[in-house]
């Protein structure tokens, strides 16, 4: 017989996931359906969600080098029932403090600290480039991670370098690299470009780098329909754009600027949402997700 979630330690809540203490060694890291919009965590779930990111994680896991902390396969004995396909048993890991960015396509916050000054995270850029331009190379920008409600603030490398030392922080740097440029240059052939994703790492018992919490989700990602691209312009994103639309449109009634959170999503932009997060994932991975493990499997 399975475990029940009561059965294991909670540790600690993120935006989205649930942590539970298994044993010395490992943790139950369990996606919920919550999803986060303009950095609120929103009222409303996305059905599945949980599932959908746990999948696609696990694909990603799957395709890219680097060592992850994945421990156990998805139906592994140690997950109880009631979280089957939104939880992995992990490596517990000793987490670096640092949002490890990879960006191949200028956007967001690298595009508004360019316009500032030519650079992001002080690496100096040709003049000239418009949203969404494509980088000659892909770009290390890290950052620290934000209190709740705040953004990550864009660092330097030598901040990575002070952080966390001159070895480490080259290695950060690499791997990053490596893994977004593996993972990236499979979303193409799907169709999908990863503009650009964030990744965290941890340091296992050994002192060895490992890729943990989730990859190339379009919670980390942000995803565009490569037969859509086009420089210069705002590009539809594949995840939640519907989200981001209806939460600046008059209709949702909210100000985006005052002390309110978002209201709750109505039934069609939530369905709306969990379709586009579906598509995603069946594209990519070339599976069904029906096929995906859920409770009772
Ligand atoms: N193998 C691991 N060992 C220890 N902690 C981990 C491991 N994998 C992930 N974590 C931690 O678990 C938490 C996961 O929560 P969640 O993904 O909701 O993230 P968050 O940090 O609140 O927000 P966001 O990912 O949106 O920045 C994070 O604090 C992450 O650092
Ligand atoms: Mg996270």
């Amino acid at each position: 017989m399975r475990p029940a979630l009561s059965d294991y330690q909670h540790v600690a809540s993120g935006k989205v996931r649930e942590l539970y203490r298994i044993d010395n060694e490992h943790l139950l890291l369990v996606a919920t359906d919550r999803i986060s919009a303009f950095d609120y965590v929103l009222a409303s779930t996305i059905p599945d969600k949980g599932r959908i990111l746990t999948a696609m994680s696990v694909f990603f896991f799957h395709l890219v080098e680097a060592p992850n902390h994945v421990a156990g396969p998805p139906d592994d004995p140690r997950i109880p029932d009631e979280v089957l396909g939104r939880a992995l048993v992990v490596r517990k890991l000793q987490m670096l403090p640092v949002e490890c960015v990879a960006r191949g396509y200028l956007t967001g916050s690298g595009l508004l600290d360019y316009q500032r000054t030519g650079e992001i995270c002080g690496i100096p850029l040709p003049a000239g480039l418009v949203e969404a331009s494509r980088f000659p190379t892909p770009l290390f920008t890290p950052a620290t991670k934000a209190e709740l409600g705040q953004h990550d603030e864009n660092i330097p490398l030598a901040r990575v370098i002070e952080m966390v030392g001159a070895v480490r922080a080259n290695q950060l740097r690499d791997l990053t690299l490596q893994t977004y440029v593996q993972g990236a240059h499979h979303a193409l052939t799907k169709g999908i470009i990863i503009a650009d994703t964030k990744f965290e790492f941890g340091v296992d018992a050994d002192g060895n780098l490992v890729l943990a919490d989730e990859i190339f989700t379009p919670d980390s990602s942000r995803y565009w329909p490569a037969n859509e691209y086009q420089p210069g312009v705002v590009q539809t994103s594949f995840d939640k754009q519907f989200v981001r639309n209806w939460l600046t449109s008059p209709e949702s009634g909210w100000n985006r600027t005052g002390a309110q959170p978002p209201p709750p999503l109505p039934d069609h932009i939530i369905e709306a949402t969990r379709s586009r997060y579906i598509e995603a994932y069946e594209k990519i991975s070339g599976q069904s997700f029906e096929d995906w493990i859920g409770p009772g499997a």
